[in-house]
Order: C-alpha cells, then sequence, then structure tokens
C-alpha cells in the first residue's frame, strides 16, 4: 500500500481505560468509574456516527481482567447486562451494528445470551458496526484464528496472513487506522495485537469516563497530522533532510 496522509479514521479502536481512577479520585467505588464509563460510551458511540466512522471497536473486558477481585468481575459482568437493556433499543434505532470480539465459551450463560442477543438484534443495522471486545486477548484471538484454520484442514504451507487474517475475530472489518488508550498509560494491554500492525496510536490522558466528543475530535486532528507510510518512503523522497 502507497504511502498517505491520514483522511478521516474508517475504523477506531478505543482502549476505554481510566474508570477506577476516575472514581478514587471522586472517593467514589470503582464500579461507579464503570458506570460513568458506560455513559461516557454511550456518547462516544453517538459522536463516532456523527462523523461517518464506520467502525468503532471497545475493549470492555480483557482476557486478564478477570485477575480483579470477584466483586468487580460481578459488578462489571451485571453492568453489561444493564447497560444492554438500557441502551440497546436507542443504539439500535441510530443504526449501530452491535458484535462481539473475544471468548464467550468461558463467560456466564445469562452474559453469552445477552451479548448475542443484541448481536442478533442489530444485525440489520448497517450505519456504525460497534465492536464490543468482551473477554478479549490480542493472543487469545491470534490462537483462535490459527485453531480455526487448522480445523479447516489449511496445511502448514498454505496457512498465510491473507488465511490468518480471516479467521481472526473481527474479519468483517478494515485494520483499524486509529487507536486510542485513555487513562494515561502507554501500552497495548493484549488489545488487537494483529490488527494493529499499522494503526496509529494516540494515547490520551483523559480518564474514559471523562472523555467526550470534543476529546476524540482532538484524537482524530492528532491521527490526520500523522503521515501514514506503511513502510513506503515519505510523501517527498526527493526532499533533502534538513541537517
Ligand atoms: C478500564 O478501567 C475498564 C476495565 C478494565 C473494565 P479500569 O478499571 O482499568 O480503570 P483504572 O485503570 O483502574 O483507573
Ligand atoms: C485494558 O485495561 C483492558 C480494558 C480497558 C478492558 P487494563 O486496566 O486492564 O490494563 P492494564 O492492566 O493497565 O494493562
Ligand atoms: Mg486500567
Amino acid at each position: 500500500m502507497a504511502s498517505s496522509a491520514a483522511s478521516n479514521p474508517r475504523h477506531i479502536a478505543i482502549v476505554m481505560d481510566g474508570n477506577g481512577r476516575w472514581a478514587r479520585k471522586r472517593l467514589m467505588p470503582r464500579g461507579m468509574g464503570h458506570k460513568a464509563g458506560v455513559d461516557a460510551l454511550v456518547k462516544v458511540v453517538q459522536a463516532c456516527a456523527d462523523r461517518n466512522v464506520e467502525f468503532l471497536t471497545v475493549f470492555a473486558f480483557s482476557s486478564e481482567n478477570w485477575k480483579r477481585p470477584e466483586e468487580e468481575v460481578s459488578g462489571l459482568m451485571s453492568l453489561l447486562l444493564v447497560a444492554l437493556s438500557k441502551h440497546l433499543v436507542r443504539l439500535s434505532a441510530d443504526g449501530v451494528r452491535i458484535r462481539i470480539a473475544g471468548d464467550l465459551a468461558h463467560v456466564s450463560p445469562k452474559v453469552r445470551d445477552a451479548l448475542l442477543d443484541a448481536e442478533q438484534k442489530t444485525a440489520h443495522n448497517s450505519r456504525l458496526t460497534l465492536t464490543v471486545a468482551f473477554n478479549y486477548g490480542g493472543r487469545w484471538d491470534i490462537v483462535q484464528a490459527c485453531q480455526k484454520a487448522l480445523r479447516e484442514g489449511v496445511a502448514p504451507e498454505a496457512l498465510d496472513e491473507a488465511t490468518l487474517a480471516r479467521h481472526m475475530a473481527m474479519a468483517y472489518a478494515p485494520d483499524p487506522d486509529l487507536l486510542i488508550r485513555t487513562g494515561g498509560e502507554v501500552r497495548i494491554s493484549n488489545f488487537l495485537l494483529w490488527q494493529c500492525a499499522y494503526a496509529e496510536l494516540v494515547f490520551s490522558d483523559c480518564l474514559w469516563p471523562d472523555f467526550d466528543a470534543a476529546q476524540l475530535d482532538a484524537c482524530i486532528a492528532d491521527y490526520r497530522r500523522r503521515e501514514r507510510r506503511f513502510g513506503d518512503v515519505g510523501a517527498d523522497p526527493a526532499e533533502p533532510l534538513a541537517s
């Protein structure tokens, strides 16, 4: 692919981090931060749809988040159920298609059913695809893609990048153009390891519950200033380097 100035991102991925610190700053339990995080997410989904972003992928629960205290984990599972029952109808009316990426074989049947129900009820929508990464890990995704390919009988020498890409959890979406992480940490935390090979990374100190349309615009503006080279030379390779 040739190098190009970044235009509007088609696919934005977000590590929604900082809920716990947001709550702690307010002397509230961490669960209140997660609750405020859901409200931020609903607004950001709307903002992305308004900006003609086609795919938004959010990290909601990682394969490593099971390490958290049992009370927080069960609180997050309940919050997911509440959030879906509260927001699903509105999101669907706004043309949002919900898809899930993650290992649903190891979540409770109640949570699994709610997630699959959300996928099914919004399957006809096409304005914005919101992928909720739930019990997701980038390493899990690569392993499950290999397993699927092997089960299909793909020979080792036929296992190339395109074959693996077809089996990744988000095979329906182009790779993310822009990966945003809120909360000030500068790491990927096992999010979309395969898919973000060439994503532009933007790290924001904003804690996720405070993230809004203005913050999103600032991240997109940062993205638009980048030159995406994909390994090619820059826009004007003949230009001598400044000494
Ligand atoms: C991200 O916020 C939400 C999830 C991981 C579910 P955190 O809960 O990690 O918030 P901090 O990083 O502790 O502030
Ligand atoms: C990443 O945040 C996972 C989600 C936002 C769901 P974490 O808070 O779990 O990441 P680490 O532990 O700081 O790397
Ligand atoms: Mg965190």
